[in-house]
């Protein structure tokens, strides 16, 4: 992971290519004939550094998208595009190997990117203290708390140097104070790196603490029917004001969808 902030200048006058960028893409499953959609003709791009959070209702097809950004299945229809190459990926279980310590999770992200011991050691080191855990290097996984497991589950895909975070629920199963912490992890980190993210969440205030931009996907088939610009300056907090009153905005958004979708 490079410290620098991504720059958006562009050097020749055309604007960069986006992180992320979603055109016409659908995505149906079930077998010929029967096929049910989950997502319908989604348009959506991040771009370079850029803060993205997806909020929906759950069923409405969030990790079905993160799964097709990541490649990890094939859109129905329409195509994906990302410019900076292979992103790193956090879902909501942490999928650390329990039997190593956190250090040896990241270093072994490290040698899939092929780096030198030496390198992987500072490397390693560097990325404890980047999400707090710098005195936890050895401990095996079964040994810290989930608030810490996820730490190392962010640490380990930051290791990837992957200029595209996809990240899947990452703290939905965290009490809600290791989840303000790990907020402000985030949110520091990415200001820190320039690294573009793509957040899901079904939790709406979640989406407005963190996130430079909101999407709002409908009930299924998931399509995007709002988005929001959020200038609320960080750092923020989850029980500010500004975060509250645009929380209620697009939560009666979501509701009326929700209501609107029932009557299909
Ligand atoms: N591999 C699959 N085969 C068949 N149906 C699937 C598959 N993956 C997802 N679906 C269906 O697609 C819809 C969207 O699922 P998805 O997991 O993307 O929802 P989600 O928005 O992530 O929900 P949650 O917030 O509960 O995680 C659901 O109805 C689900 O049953
Ligand atoms: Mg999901």
């Amino acid at each position: 992971m490079t410290t620098a902030p991504l720059t958006t200048t562009p050097h020749d006058g055309h604007p960069p290519p986006p992180a992320v960028g979603i055109h016409g893409v659908s995505k149906s499953f079930g077998p010929r004939g029967s096929q049910q959609p989950a997502l319908d003709g989604i348009d959506l791009t991040v771009a370079p550094g850029e803060f993205v959070t997806l909020l929906g209702a759950s069923g409405c097809g969030k990790s079905t998208l993160l799964n097709l950004i990541a490649g990890l299945d094939e859109p129905s229809a329409g195509e994906i595009h990302l410019s900076g190459g292979r992103p790193a990926l956090m879902f909501q279980e942490h999928a650390l190997l329990p039997w190593l310590t956190a250090g040896r999770n990241i270093d072994l992200a490290l040698r899939l990117r092929g780096l030198p011991a030496p390198e992987r050691r500072t490397e390693t080191e560097r990325l404890l203290e980047l999400v707090r855990l710098g005195g936890s290097r050895d401990k095996r996984i079964h040994e810290l708390s989930g608030g810490m497991r996820q730490r190392v589950a962010l640490a380990r895909a930051l290791a990837q140097d992957s200029r595209l975070l996809l990240m899947d629920e990452p703290f939905a199963a965290l009490d809600a104070i290791t989840r303000d912490v790990l907020h402000e992890e985030l949110v520091r980190i990415h200001s820190a790196t320039g690294v573009s993210v793509l957040f899901v969440t079904h939790n709406v205030r979640e989406a407005v603490r963190l996130a430079q931009r909101v999407v709002l996907l409908s009930s299924r088939p998931g399509r995007v029917v709002g988005e929001w610009e959020v200038a609320i300056p960080q750092p923020r907090r989850i029980e500010d004001a500004e975060v509250s009153a645009l929380s209620l905005d697009i939560t009666d958004h979501l509701r009326r969808e929700i209501r609107r979708h029932g009557r299909h």
